[in-house]
């Protein structure tokens, strides 16, 4: 059985990883922790603690009272967000990453750490993206991501640290709100859509990216974390997909349950400047090859259960 520190617990990925890893390990195995208070559904259920993760004492000191053995490391800044104070999301993607990965080395724990498809950049193909190929970002987010995917690798080749991770395309879920992303539109759209049958979206109609629905995403992390390690090439930077949206495939998709629904489009240049400069497509064979990743949600299937869920809780 696994005794599990989780960083930066309380964002997108995290909120539901918690009540995932809680369900499969037991509540008092995972210990969620976040720079700032954990949400109800995180913290009634549970060890929790804030914890900088920048911080090296502090995450040695939490993980050795836990008696962790993983550490899921979800702090992160994300890429619009990141843009717009650069120097801080290199601060903290390297900072927390740095210090997770010490006390990993010391403590002999593996590492969960999630990567982008933000590691790609305009020089990279931009269909099928394979997964080993150009990688020259062009936001510091990628930047970090890059950094992060080679730091993970060098602690593993050099000190024999179980580190393993996917690179996320965008995530759509209903639980907690994203954090400042590109595809934060995926999420949005479905919100907007339930509550107020119109959208209006900062992404162009017609352009698309990788996308995932957040069940699939927590498996894929755990799945990849239980893999045998001797079937294990690539560690810390598999491509996983599930299906590629545009914004206006994905709204034709709502209308088929909200027939009033309408969308308009308000360009924002920057965050468009930064979804043209990722994959339409990505090649996500690494992954199904080394540790059988398959995706339980497409289009049709993501979209009713985010309809029905949101319909539940907002009206
Ligand atoms: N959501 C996506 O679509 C997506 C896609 C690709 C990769 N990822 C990656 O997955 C990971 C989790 O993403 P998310 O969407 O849940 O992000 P999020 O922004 O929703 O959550 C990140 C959490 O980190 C916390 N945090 C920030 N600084 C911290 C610090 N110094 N110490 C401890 N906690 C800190 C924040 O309070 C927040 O709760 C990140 O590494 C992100 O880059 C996410």
């Amino acid at each position: 059985m696994k005794r599990i520190v989780i960083t930066g617990a309380g964002g997108q990925i995290g909120s539901e990883l918690v009540t995932s890893l809680r369900e499969r390990y037991g509540t008092e195995a995972v210990m969620a922790t976040d720079i700032r208070p954990l949400p109800d559904a995180v913290s009634n259920d549970g060890p929790t603690a804030i914890l900088d993760a920048q911080d090296y004492n502090a995450v040695a000191q939490t993980a050795l009272a836990h008696k962790a053995d993983t550490i899921f490391h979800l702090a992160a800044i994300l890429s619009a967000v990141g843009e717009e104070n650069p120097s801080k999301a290199y601060d903290i993607n390297m900072g927390t990453l740095r210090s997770v990965l010490e006390v990993a080395r010391q403590e002999k724990y593996s590492v969960f750490t999630p990567s982008s498809i933000a590691v790609f950049g305009p020089t990279s193909p931009k269909e099928k993206t394979p997964q080993n190929t150009v990688m020259r970002p062009t936001t510091m987010y990628g930047i970090t991501k890059v950094a992060g995917e080679l730091l993970c690798d060098y602690y593993h080749r050099k000190y024999g640290v179980d580190t393993r991770g996917v690179r996320y395309p965008g995530l759509i879920s209903y639980g907690a709100p994203p954090g400042g992303g590109t595809t934060d539109w995926a999420v949005d759209i479905f919100f907007q859509a339930v509550e107020k049958n119109r959208y209006t979206c900062f992404l162009d109609k017609n352009t698309t990216l990788p996308m995932m629905y957040m069940p699939d995403a927590i498996e894929a992390s755990i799945q990849l974390m239980e893999a045998d390690p001797n079937r294990l090439v690539h560690r810390n930077a598999f491509n996983v997909t599930a299906m590629h949206l545009n914004p206006q495939t994905l709204a034709n998709e709502i209308k088929q349950h909200l027939p009033n629904f309408t969308i308009e489009y308000k360009v924002d240049q920057h965050r468009e400047a930064i979804a043209q400069s990722w994959p339409r497509t990505i090649d996500d064979r690494a992954a199904k090859h080394e540790w059988d990743w398959s995706p339980k949600y497409n289009l049709k299937s993501m979209t009713a259960e985010m309809i029905t869920e949101l319909s539940h809780s907002l009206n």
